[in-house]
């Protein structure tokens, strides 16, 4: 994977816009969510250990919002020989081609489709497991319901739904303390005032995370008969729900 590192809010800029996984963004992609998003490598390994449990032959894995591929990656490593083809979309060009050039340094025997377009148009049927690694954050609100929605008529019974997302809290202290413990990390990984306040300003209106009560809601609401959190760290959670 392309180990640039991320300096795209280093300089100050006098209007800051709305975040896009335009080509800068997808050319330090890798680096900017490794030192943004506490856990990432531990979740991006655990979703190939859920695979490996939960992947059944002849069936389909779908990664939503997939970017370089860091999960299908981890996927396809655990699934070799059941005969399963794995789709990955991610309407974003750069990060598709980045991709595509990512899942082609690797040999395997399953089949990846990838596809660019948008999640909300894509069918999802005899699915096995399907992955939203931070990406359901940045749908609007109004149609998130939806596509659980269509993610659990698709998910064969049995079937896993990983979902992984930046959360906030309805408690004030608790948000505060939490959302500093990540700045702190932030801060940690050599990002300095600038970018993170710079990062925040852009991300504001395109990213809005929800509680987790929120999405336990969703998910159950929809039909999921078993929920839980099994990661956590700060602000950031991974879910999993089983049909
Ligand atoms: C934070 S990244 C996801 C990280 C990735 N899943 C991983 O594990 O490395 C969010 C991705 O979702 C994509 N995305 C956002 N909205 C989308 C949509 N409506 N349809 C398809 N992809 C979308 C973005 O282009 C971006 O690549």
């Amino acid at each position: 994977m392309n180990a640039s590192q991320d300096t795209i809010y280093a300089q100050a800029s006098e209007h800051i816009s709305d975040f896009q996984f335009d080509s800068r963004v997808a050319g330090v992609f890798s680096d900017m969510i490794r030192r943004s998003v506490p856990g990432y490598t531990q979740i991006i390994n655990t979703i190939g250990d859920f695979a490996d449990r939960f992947v059944k032959p002849n069936t389909q894995v779908y990664d939503l919002g997939c970017s370089l591929g860091a999960a299908t990656l981890s996927i396809r490593r655990q699934i070799q020989g059941r005969d399963c083809r794995i789709v990955a979309v991610d309407n974003s060009e750069s990060m598709v081609v980045r991709c595509q050039e990512n899942l082609n340094a690797y040999v395997s025997d399953t089949e990846v489709e990838l596809i660019c377009g948008d999640i909300r148009d894509i069918d999802i049927e005899n699915a096995s497991l399907v992955v939203l690694n931070f990406t359901l954050q940045f749908l609007p609100p109004e149609d998130r319901d939806a596509l659980i929605a269509k993610i659990y008529q698709g998910l064969n019974p049995g079937g896993l739904l990983v979902l992984s997302e930046k959360i906030r809290f309805d408690d004030a202290p608790i948000q505060s303390v939490l959302e500093e413990l990540h700045l702190d990390f932030k801060r940690a990984n050599g990002y300095s005032e600038l970018e993170i306040s710079q990062k925040r300003s852009a991300l504001e209106n395109v990213m809005k995370p929800d509680t987790l009560s929120t999405h336990q809601q969703r998910l159950t609401h929809q039909g999921f008969s078993h929920f839980s959190t099994w990661f956590q760290c700060f602000n950031f959670a991974s879910m999993v729900a089983i049909k």
